[in-house]
């Protein structure tokens, strides 16, 4: 078997994703390591869990630094650290910087939950997505894993699926089957760039079958 692929997973909240993501770890369904969690919150649910498992952790924010330039140094000098080979934002509601996102250029995984480019960009995180697909009248909604630019959620999709939306669906009653999909899309994702086969063609993620 080829060497665990190096995880860098940055959170803001509560972390489902990202024990999703350390249980197909465990279950050795899935070939990578996740060797540093950071978070712009000291109080992300993730954060915490993360320590709580021994995984060092950081918490660091723009907000802790008046000079941006300084919090990219930062930022970057913790990936590099911890020698991260792929990005995963997982409930991360921050943008990340320029520098960031070219030094590891289509090595940046989002999960959105929502069928991008639909309900997607600032603003569209957690309840608001849900809100706004039942206010539309959509009769399906779905999950989004892609690759990160440098804009809000509109990099290219690696892995894209749908769950209906039901007449009786509340925002929490969606959120919980989109959730549900997202905990599988996500190590699935990772589980293709563990696996060497994503190739990326213009905007087209291809998977080696
Ligand atoms: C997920 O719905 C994710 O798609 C969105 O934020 C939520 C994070 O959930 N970006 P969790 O923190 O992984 O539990």
């Amino acid at each position: 078997m080829s060497k665990a692929l190096k995880l860098t997973v940055l959170v803001s909240g509560r972390g489902s994703n990202l024990m999703a993501v350390l249980e197909k770890i465990d279950a050795g369904k899935l070939n990578a390591v996740v060797t540093c969690v950071i978070s712009n919150r000291s109080a992300a649910g993730g954060l915490i869990s993360a320590r709580e498992r021994g995984i060092p952790t950081f918490h660091l924010s723009p907000s802790h630094y008046p000079n941006e330039p300084d919090y990219e140094k930062a930022l970057l000098a913790t990936l590099e650290a911890a020698g991260t080979e792929l990005i995963v934002l997982a409930g991360y509601l921050k943008i990340l910087p320029q520098t960031v996102v070219r030094t590891y250029k289509n090595r940046i995984l989002n999960i959105h939950p929502a069928l991008l480019p639909s309900f997607g960009g600032k603003g569209m995180f957690g309840h608001h997505v849900h809100e706004a697909v039942l206010a539309f009248g959509c009769k399906v909604s779905g999950a989004t894993v892609h690759l990160v630019d440098e804009k809000y959620d509109t990099g290219p999709p690696v892995l894209q699926e749908c769950v209906p939306v039901h007449e009786d669906d509340t925002p929490d009653s969606l959120a919980a089957r989109v959730l549900a999909l997202e905990h599988r899309l996500l190590p699935e994702a990772i589980g293709l760039f563990a696996e060497n086969r994503i190739r990326i063609e213009n905007r087209r993620v291809i998977i080696k079958t």
